[in-house]
């Protein structure tokens, strides 16, 4: 199975060799306590089967709390590992932190949150590590750009499995390459800030298709996400708009749809400092 091929919300593509991650996951970036727990029942509610966490968005225990209540189970859950806790000796007390406070013996995915100089490699050896003692099933990364994946692929054991980086039609072709260096290593492309964090989810080119398939702005972001081969993580607290960015499986976008999405790129990056195309 493929992101693109997907017919559903829970239908998963393989990382690491041999992890099921669902296609489509719940971001929870600045949500916390009741807001938190109400948006992923929600999400459970529509099908989503992933959540997308971080240790500094506070609220892993919530998160994990949501998950264990899910009916059925089963709820994929990806945290990351903070700037502040990198270095050889900080990763493994932050990693116990965050199982903890997920409640969970083993993290579905655990991700360097953004490519630290001079700690970064030294990280993820003890990331190796965790995955070699069964306390991770996947390792991956977030916000490295091409010379931070060749420089961790040149002596990495263990390649990572994700790379959750920005991506949307706004933000496109300064990311190209480094989806294209993750796809010929089969590294699986996460999108975070997929609806761009609202911002641009009035832009006439993007109403132009939505009209053409009878469906919203966002719902064309994160489809046009998919057929990228790329797995979205959209935020949202409305239990509607919620579901409604999980029903994407019922229609596809032509080419010529994409092509007119691919010329809208315009170098966004909606969090201000939050840019790693420069970063050493
Ligand atoms: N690795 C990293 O460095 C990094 C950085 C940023 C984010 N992330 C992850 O990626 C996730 C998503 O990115 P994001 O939180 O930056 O923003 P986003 O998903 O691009 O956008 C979220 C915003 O869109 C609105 N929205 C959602 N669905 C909508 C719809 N159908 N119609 C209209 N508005 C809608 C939400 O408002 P409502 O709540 O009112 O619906 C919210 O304001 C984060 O939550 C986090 O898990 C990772």
């Amino acid at each position: 199975m493929t992101v693109a091929d997907a017919t559903g919300p829970g239908d998963t593509v393989v990382i690491g060799d041999k992890v099921p991650m669902p296609v489509l996951g719940l971001g929870v970036f600045q949500l916390s306590g009741r807001q938190v727990r109400t948006s992923v029942a929600a999400a459970v509610d529509a099908g989503y089967r992933h959540v997308d966490t971080a240790s500094i968005y506070g609220n892993e225990a919530d998160v994990g709390r949501a998950a264990r209540d899910a009916p059925g189970g089963g709820v994929f859950v990806t945290t990351k590992l903070w700037n502040s806790d990198q270095g050889a000796g900080s990763v493994r007390p932050a990693f116990e932190r965050s199982r903890r406070a997920l409640g969970v013996d083993v993290v579905d995915l655990y991700l360097i949150h953004w490519p630290v100089p001079r700690l970064r490699l030294d990280s993820w050896q003890v990331m190796e590590e965790l995955l070699e003692e069964g306390k991770v099933r996947a390792i991956g990364v977030s916000n490295y750009m091409e010379r931070h994946l060749d420089e961790l692929l040149a002596v990495a054991k263990h390649p990572p499995a994700v790379n959750q980086i920005e991506l949307s039609p706004f933000c496109y072709r300064s990311r190209a390459a480094v989806v294209e260096r993750c796809r010929q290593a089969g590294i699986v492309v996460q999108s975070f800030s997929p609806l761009t964090q609202g911002r641009m989810l009035r832009d006439p080119g993007v109403a132009a298709v939505a009209g053409r398939h009878r469906r919203s702005a966002a719902q064309v972001l994160i489809r046009w996400a998919l057929q990228k081969g790329v797995v979205p993580l959209p935020r949202s607290t409305n239990p509607q708009r919620i579901a409604a960015n999980a029903d994407v499986f019922g229609f596809a976008l032509t080419d010529d749809d994409m092509a007119v999405l691919d010329g809208l790129d315009r170098n966004l990056v909606v969090q201000p400092g939050w840019d790693p195309t420069g970063a050493p």
